[in-house]
């Protein structure tokens, strides 16, 4: 048992925080704070709760931050922990988002890869190391019988370590990813399978984003680790903010925005309104932008009628840009863009309109305008955006939806499904939603708008702290 235990009663924890600092010019801090479900989830149980979010720091700016106390000790429920650079990176880049985040996606390409080396073990070592910082951090900060939430697979060990350093803790674990099934999983060397396995059972409770990946964990669990144990396993899946997002998307700048966009996407030869196709993404190997462009180009050999009677508006932001194999995955939807637009673009028509700086309002202004949303994700644990568009969208937007996306549980029945490998029948889906008529496409997003916002952030955290604490009896899951 630690030492000296803390005054937090509700703890979070997450490789990425809802802060982060850079260094101005004049030396002083500028912190920028973060949106997203956790945010809202923690702010909704009020400051009496005494709670805390544990995160890395992650810049040099955090680390400044760290070092001048602003961000380490505690202060504004935060605590950001000055993981040294190279170990963070090892587990970060080297481990989380090139092994795990591999493994949950299906992202490999096997002939070659993955290969699990000595560069693999050594980096290994570092995601425990890394592990251990955050689990000693909880343990130090934790008041007795406090309830831990731990954040995704950057973090699976950390419900094992903490449990051995704190046995008086409610402790939860979330999963924003998809879980791969046995026989994906079982590709990782069986000491680490083994591993990370016992370390998601370290906590009283696993929350998913879907029923899906919560059976493909058990299923991990009952072949490679004899089971759940006591570990319960409840399924969250988390909603859109309605009430921010239908807000935040009348302010001014998005407004202005809409009309810097209206520009961009022009009319069609006869004087009316271009139909526009939206995708906004994290450039990230899973979301599929590639084939999203092979598709729209399929769209356009196949139903030449829509030629510069449709713009496809895809936002790609950065991510994960420390990884070469991110930035030849964004060199390559820019590539792919450029070759639409050089063969089908005409002197008032530019058939892709790619943007690929992160500007949020300009996102709102997008869904705003959709007349065709496309997510068509190779497999993904939720994508928040097949949810937002809806609930956004001015006149009502039809939703092309891969079937792999942990959203399609919840909106398949009002979406377009589409296979995200088969081009031809994204082209096709693209062609049917271009087409529906404005009542049936109004109708279906008022309908996806309601399934999309069925459990919103502050309830979604809620609802799994409760579990967590007054265990599992009436929830639904
Ligand atoms: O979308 C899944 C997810 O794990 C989120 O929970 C998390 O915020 C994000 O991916 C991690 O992304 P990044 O590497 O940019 O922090």
């Amino acid at each position: 048992m630690a030492s000296t235990q803390g005054a937090a009663k509700v703890l979070v924890a997450s490789n990425r925080g809802p802060v982060s600092y850079t260094v101005a010019a004049d030396g002083s801090l500028n912190a920028k704070r973060g949106g997203g479900g956790l945010v809202s989830g923690l702010s909704a149980i009020g400051s009496d709760a005494d709670a805390l979010w544990v995160c890395s720091a992650l810049s040099d700016g955090d680390r400044e931050a760290v070092r001048r106390g602003v961000a380490g000790a505690g202060r504004g429920g935060v605590r950001m922990l000055d993981i040294p650079a190279e170990v963070h990176s090892d587990a970060y880049n080297g481990i989380a988002n090139s092994v795990l985040w591999f493994v949950h996606h299906m992202l490999y390409q096997t002939p070659l890869e993955p290969v699990f080396d000595a560069e693999f073990r050594r980096r290994w070592a570092s995601y425990e190391t890394y592990n251990r910082a955050f689990a000693e951090a909880l343990a130090e900060e934790a008041a007795p019988g406090a309830a831990v939430v731990v954040q995704d697979y950057h973090l699976t060990l950390v419900p094992g370590m903490l449990r051995e350093l704190r046995p008086d803790l409610r402790i939860g674990h979330f999963s924003h990813t998809p879980w791969a099934p046995p026989e994906y999983f079982r590709m990782l060397p069986d000491d680490v399978a083994g591993q990370v396995l016992r370390g998601m059972l370290g906590a009283d409770r696993l929350g998913f984003l879907t029923r899906r990946w919560a059976d493909a964990f058990e299923a991990c669990c009952d072949r490679f680790a004899g089971g759940l144990g006591g570990t319960r396993v409840g399924v969250h899946g988390l909603g859109a903010d309605a009430d921010f997002l239908r807000a935040r998307s009348r302010e001014a700048d998005v407004v202005e925005r809409m009309t810097a966009l209206k520009g961009e996407i022009g009319a069609a030869p006869d004087g009316s309104a271009r139909r526009t196709i939206v995708r906004v993404d994290r450039t990230e190997l899973s979301k599929n932008i590639a084939r999203g462009l092979l598709a729209y180009r399929q769209l356009l050999d196949d139903h030449p009628e829509w030629r510069e009677r449709v713009t496809h508006v895809a936002f790609a932001y950065p991510s994960r840009q420390d990884l070469a194999v991110y930035r030849d995955y964004t060199a390559e939807v820019q590539r792919l863009a450029e070759e639409i637009n050089s063969r089908y673009g005409t002197p008032g028509w530019t058939p892709v309109v790619l943007h690929v700086e992160d500007d949020f309002a300009r996102s709102l202004a997008a869904y705003r305008l959709a007349d065709v949303a496309l997510v068509n994700p190779i497999r993904d644990g939720m994508n928040l955006v097949a949810k937002e568009v809806p609930v956004v969208s001015d006149e009502g937007c039809a939703l092309v939806l891969s079937r792999e996306a942990g959203a399609f549980e919840e909106l398949g029945e009002d979406a377009i499904a589409v296979n995200p490998y088969d081009v031809v029948g994204t082209a096709r889906a693209l062609h049917e939603a271009l087409s529906m008529g404005p009542e049936e496409r109004a109708e279906r997003s008022k309908r996806l708008a309601a399934s999309a916002t069925a459990l919103p952030p502050a309830q979604w955290f809620l609802d799994q702290l409760h579990a967590l604490e007054e265990g599992d009896a009436g929830q639904s899951a």
